[in-house]
Formats: C-alpha cells, structure tokens, sequence
C-alpha cells in the first residue's frame, strides 16, 4: 500500500529557474548497469541527484559516484511502504523537484514517492496502466485500439474457462512479466494442461489471443505524452522464439527509414496508446505486432527505457545521447538532440554452446573484416568468462553491435554475425 499524505516533503509545483539546480530522488541508479548512465545524464543537464538503492555505498561504482550529490542505501528496495519513510525522512525539509525512476520494477514506486511529497509526474494509477497487463489492455482497449482479446486469470479454473471463450492458439504469461518468462504458446487442450503445470507458480496471468505476425518496438521519449522522440526496432526474432530455443542468436535492428508505409499504423497506433495511458513526460517502449494483412496489434507498454541496450541502438542510429536527452525531458521538459536517422543499427546476441566458462570464438575475425568500418561495438564474452544464464537475461554471453544506412546491409551483416560467429564453451 502506498499512502498519499500531505506533502512532508517541500516540493515544487514549477521547477526554480534554470541556473539553480533541479533536485531529484532517482531510485536504483546503481542496477541495471545502463542506470549509471541515466544518472550522468542528470548531472549533465544541471541536477543535483539522490540516489537510493540497496547497494553498499561503499560498492557503488566509481563512475556513478562522481554524478550522486548524496546516496541512501535501504534495505530492500522493492520494500515499497519502506523505501517511501526512509527516503521522506532523508529528505525531509529540502525542497524536492523529482522523484524518477527507470527500471521496470520501481516505476510504481517513484509515483508513490511523487504522490507522498505532491511532485509534478504521473500517478501511481497512471503507472499501474503500463505496469498491470490488463489494466493496460482494458485502457488501450477503452480507446478503440486494436488488442488481442485476454482475460486475467488466477485459477486453473479460469485459465480453462477463458481459454474456451478466447480460443486456439492463446498465450499464457504473467500479468507483470518481463523478458518473455513465463511466456508460453498453447495450441491446444493437451498442451494448456502441461503449461498449467509449468506455471503453478505464477499467482496471476494474462490468458490471450495469440498474434500471428512480424513483432516491433515503439520506442519514444515523451513530453506529455507527446513523443519528442520516436523509435522502431525489428525483433529477428520475436522474444517468445528468441527465448525457447538456445541455439539461437537474437538479432534486433532499430529501423532507419520510420515513414516506410508498412509501419505507419504501428507507429500511428503507439501514439495513440500514449494518450489513452496518460503517458507523462520520459522514455516508453511499447510492442506490436504486424499482422500478415498489414493491421498493427498492440502488444505491451512499458513507461521507461527498452532494456539489453536498445538505447544504445538508438543512440547509434541517430548519434545522439538519449541517457542525457532523457534526464533534460524529466527536469526541464525539453528535447535538443536531432532526430535524423542515419543509420540502421543491429544488434547480435551471442549464446555460447556448452557449459561453464567460454573456452573460444571461431568466425569473429572473419565477420570483422567483412563488417569493416561499419563494426560498432564487439562485447563478445572472452575466453576465461563463466557464461550468463540465456533464459534469465537476452544478454547471454555478449554482444555485436553493427550499423549501415542500407537496411539490406544492416539485416545481411547482422545475420551474418549471427550465422557465422560461434562461442564455445568447455
Ligand atoms: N498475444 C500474443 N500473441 C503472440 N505473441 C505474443 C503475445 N503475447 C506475447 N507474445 C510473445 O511473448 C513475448 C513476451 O510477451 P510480453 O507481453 O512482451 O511480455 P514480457 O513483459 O515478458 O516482455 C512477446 O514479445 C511476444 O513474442
Ligand atoms: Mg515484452
């Protein structure tokens, strides 16, 4: 439960003038790794920032240290009721701008903290319709987009009874995932036994129409829910497949040309979305799906950044600082970097064969020379690294980053990378 209370924190219905510092209580800039550079940012465009996490003040890295005006270590930071009296009484008698957050597990909480202390943002109920899948479909829905049809389910009951009123195939996933866990294709009566027993331990799902189709992002970063900034990317494939064969290398490209006519009602309908959730000033990422017959489905929202460094694709397609332009749009609401699109930018995840710590890469110097200067990051795993978990994180055992202007280019050498370059593990 969060309270809202009369505001003991003295907050600023407008910000101070520019010149003067903006305050801001930032949640978490410490994890996932890119949160260090969302805190840069806010440094960078004059913000005087409090970081709160549950890390050591002694383990935060040198290089956010540098960008924190003051740090509060809580014990759990997912202790929402906690984590709001802890910072209040931190903070109690400074004047507070901001209350922000970008990962996906304490957006709820950043509005709780902006509700607490009267800040300027969105609610906790605008939140919750980018955080609760079926609020989310129900709002997005409301407004006469097109979503596949779903029901919330919590009983083996009630799974059986909306999989007969919604149909074969369907989708079962947890009605706040993340990464696609959880996510499972049910074609028939047969196969929804099994996957309810494989899904015993999610207390609430969404039981859905399944989508046929390509699958995008949406990506912007809003001022009012009006995007200063707007983004697609290609998942190759979609994150379902991506994440239940590990053989595979997930290829996502940020597509260069945004006016091509096939992705206008996505991007005609991520608009739209924005409106119908009372989208408020920050990043969102959102994704659809293409069906065969050209109409876009909503997929799901998220009122922060695209994770597993979609912002750095983003960033490389338009070579601009978007953890900066992000930080300038949350303090000052304003957006400065150039939106041009130059580049198509793919990124490769790698997944190593075998078990235990990469022992070596075959095809990487090959690959190289045939992307040239068109190459833009190798954080492929060395040899000597212990593998990540591909099931828990699509950034498995690392990454390329390569970029052309020509789609056709783009997609050949991220293909080629992930056809020809091969990890191994012992
Ligand atoms: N209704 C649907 N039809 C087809 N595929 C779906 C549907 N819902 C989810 N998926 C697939 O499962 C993936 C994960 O679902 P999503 O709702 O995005 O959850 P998460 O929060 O885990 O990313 C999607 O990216 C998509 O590939
Ligand atoms: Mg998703």
């Amino acid at each position: 439960m969060i309270h809202t209370g009369p505001a003991d924190v003295q907050s600023h219905g407008r910000l101070r003038s520019s010149g003067s510092p903006v305050r801001v209580v930032f949640l978490a800039p410490t994890f996932p790794p890119e949160m260090i550079q969302y805190t840069r940012g806010l440094a960078e465009v004059g913000a005087e920032v409090y970081g709160v996490a549950d890390t050591p003040r002694e383990a935060l890295p040198k290089e956010l240290r540098r960008h924190l005006h003051d740090y509060l270590q809580v014990p759990r930071i997912m202790d929402e009721p906690d984590v709001i009296d802890r910072v209040t009484a931190w903070m109690r008698g400074k004047h507070v701008d901001r209350a922000l957050a970008n990962w996906e597990p304490l957006m709820i909480l950043a509005a709780g903290l902006r509700e607490r202390w009267g800040l300027p943002g969105m609610s906790v109920d605008d939140v919750r319709g980018f955080r609760d899948k079926e609020i989310m479909k129900e709002r997005v829905r409301a407004a006469g987009l097109r979503v596949p049809r779903s029901k919330r389910v919590r009983t083996p009951k009630e799974i059986l009874a909306a999989a007969e009123e919604i149909g074969f195939p369907l989708i079962l996933k947890p009605i706040a995932g993340a990464g696609s866990a959880d996510t499972y294709r049910v074609s028939d009566r047969t196969e929804l036994a099994s996957t309810m027993a494989l899904m015993r331990h999610v207390a609430e799902a969404s039981c859905e129409e399944f989508i046929e189709g390509e699958e995008f992002t949406y990506d912007t970063v809003s001022i009012g829910g009006k995007p200063a900034y707007e983004n697609v990317a290609a998942y190759l494939p979609k994150p379902i497949e991506a994440r239940s064969h590990e053989w595979i290398s997930p290829v996502i490209i940020t597509v260069r040309d945004m006016h091509q006519e096939r992705l206008r009602p996505g991007i005609e309908l991520g608009r739209q979305v924005l409106k119908a959730l009372r989208m408020g000033d920050g990043f969102t990422h959102m994704e659809w799906f293409l069906t065969p017959r050209g109409e876009a489905v909503f997929g799901e929202i998220g009122c922060r950044p695209a994770g597993a460094h979609l912002v750095d694709q983003m960033n490389y397609t338009s070579d601009i600082d978007l953890f900066r332009e992000w930080a300038r749009v949350a303090c000052w609401r304003s957006f400065e970097a150039p939106t041009a699109r130059h580049y198509n930018v793919g990124i490769i995840f790698k997944r190593a064969m075998g078990q235990g710590r990469i022992s070596r890469i075959e095809g990487l110097g090959n690959w190289k020379r045939e992307a040239g200067r068109w190459l833009v990051e190798d954080k492929l795993f060395r040899p000597g690294t212990p593998r990540r978990n591909w099931k828990n994180t699509l950034l498995s055992d690392g990454h390329l980053l390569v970029r052309h202007p020509d789609w056709s280019e783009a997609h050949r050498l991220s293909f080629s990378a992930a056809m020809g370059v091969r990890l191994y593990a012992e």
